[in-house]
């Protein structure tokens, strides 16, 4: 069975209280299932996202937990290192906060706070520089898709990113394909409309470093326990990024129950 990844990025939701209750679950729901403690330490690699102010509660629930743990991230962080940058957060915080993983170029930071490809890839190089693994979204809008443009604007992203990244740096970021008009919807990529985007990153990256080295891309955009199995099943697909069906740990760990079938 090959490795997957399952991050949970809990967007502008579970205050410090909630964060608790979700780790109360989240060990329960471990400790209750030896056969997925067995598999997390083999093929599952998971990691949550909380909002910064629960940072510190997820840190803390994390500390206390025994055997396999996941892994701690942020949703976004400024590329400077401090100053007079009012309501933004740096990496050396969110690293002394316990983070070792940053989510980047979210479509919800492009669409709703105005990010552009420039923008996201000074973040990107600034979280490789702080030494942290950066979770690359990109993806097209309906619109987008509609007129056939989804290897265009994928392209234009990914290579935006990159540029200037030496090839080491390009094979530590882990990319999550995200197609707009399947976040929050419910509606999710078909497996085969997912595999074919992950397939093209995974080309995409490859040509621009010029190696073979193996890539992670993950696939977001409406990811639940029901379409887990086959959206996880895709060879090019190695983990899932989720948003909503992350706020619970049972739906959460059920994403990558229903695609080890345990
Ligand atoms: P969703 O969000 O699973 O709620 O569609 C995914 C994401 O935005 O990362």
């Amino acid at each position: 069975m090959k490795k997957i990844y399952l991050y949970g990025n809990w967007k502008m939701n579970l205050n410090r209280g909630e964060t608790e209750s979700f780790f109360g679950d989240f060990a329960r729901e471990l400790a209750s299932s030896q056969a997925l403690v067995a598999a997390m330490g083999k093929t599952l690699e998971v990691a949550v996202f909380p909002p910064f102010t629960s940072l510190a509660a997820a840190g803390g629930a994390i500390g206390k937990m025994k055997g396999a743990t996941p892994i701690l991230g942020a949703q976004n962080a400024y590329f400077e290192p401090k100053g007079a940058f009012t309501g933004e957060v740096s990496l050396p915080m969110l690293k002394d906060a316990g983070c070792t993983h940053v989510i980047l170029g979210h479509s919800e930071r492009r669409a709703v706070f105005g990010e552009g490809d420039e923008l996201i890839a000074k973040k990107l190089r600034a979280a490789l520089n702080a030494g942290f693994i950066p979770v690359f979204c990109y993806g097209e809008t309906l619109e987008e898709r509609e007129a056939d443009k989804t290897f265009d604007v994928v392209s234009r992203q990914l290579r935006a990113a990159l540029a200037g990244l030496s090839a080491l740096e390009t094979e530590k970021i882990v990319y999550a394909y995200e197609p707009v008009w399947a976040i929050g919807t419910g509606k999710s990529a078909t497996s085969a409309e997912a595999q074919e985007v992950c397939a093209l990153s995974k080309k995409l990256v490859q040509e621009q470093t010029g190696r073979s080295a193996s890539l992670v891309v993950l696939y977001g955009g409406s990811v639940k326990p029901d379409n887990a199995r086959e959206l996880l099943s895709m060879d090019a697909i190695d983990g899932a990024l989720v948003g909503g069906a992350s706020l619970k740990a049972d739906s959460f760990l059920q994403i990558y129950k229903a695609y080890a079938g345990i």
